[in-house]
């Protein structure tokens, strides 16, 4: 199943390195991380687990959290989980799914026939409160992921669900962002009444709000 922008994301009941979770209930009013890699004992793999544990603090501090999955059975996830902590410094701190019979992953949509018929590629779903994909990615195997931009990406979804602004290229929290075109210039000037910097009339600046 291809899943969009938009879209509720599926709910489902798995087998987890922290037991068995029904998706919707550990989700639940929060944002959530959703992201498969391709297979258990793998170097690239190993590097992204154990750096999404050292970011926990961070996740934690946006409400948000975090679920891997890959296509290996659980005694498998225990003992890689070891390996990921000798060598990366971090123990795993979230759910890993055990998706042995593909079924997560068929839902959604991480396995790319045409790059593996087994394994799937590095896919991440960022889905809000409301349970709708809000971000979607994928990266092929031989290309580790940035989880710093994964954050960001997240600092821009909830400062844009709470503000009508969108936020430019390469933007950091704490930037200047941008006023969304659907608001006019009379509106605006309600929310921002010490104005905005325009270089073009449908590019307005404004200071991040608080
Ligand atoms: C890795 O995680 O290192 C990897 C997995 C599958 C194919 C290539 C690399």
């Amino acid at each position: 199943m291809t899943l969009h922008i938009g879209d509720t994301a599926p709910d489902f009941e798995a087998v987890t390195t922290e037991g068995t979770i029904r998706f919707h209930d550990y989700i639940d009013g929060k944002w959530a991380v959703l992201f498969s890699h391709p297979k258990n004992f793998t170097p690239v793999c190993t590097t992204e687990l154990g750096y999404t544990a050292k970011l926990k603090d961070k996740f934690d501090a946006r409400g948000v959290v975090v679920m891997g999955l890959s296509v290996d059975d659980i005694g498998d996830h225990d003992q890689w989980a070891k390996d990921i902590e000798e060598t990366q410094g971090t123990a795993l701190n979230f759910p890993l799914i055990a998706d042995k019979d593909r079924k997560v992953a068929t839902l959604y949509d991480m396995i790319h026939p045409n790059a593996s018929d087994t394994m799937t590629v590095r896919t991440v779903f960022v889905i809000g409160p409301d349970k709708k994909v809000k971000m979607s990615l994928n990266y092929p195997a031989s290309t580790g992921r940035n989880f710093d931009e994964i954050l960001r990406v997240i600092d821009s979804l909830q400062l844009t669900s709470e503000h009508k602004v969108a936020t430019p290229v390469n933007w950091q929290d704490g930037d200047d962002v941008i006023i969304v075109p659907a608001v006019s210039d009379e509106d605006a000037r309600k929310t921002y009444p010490d104005g905005w910097k325009a270089p073009r009339p449908y590019l307005r600046i404004v200071p991040q709000p608080k």
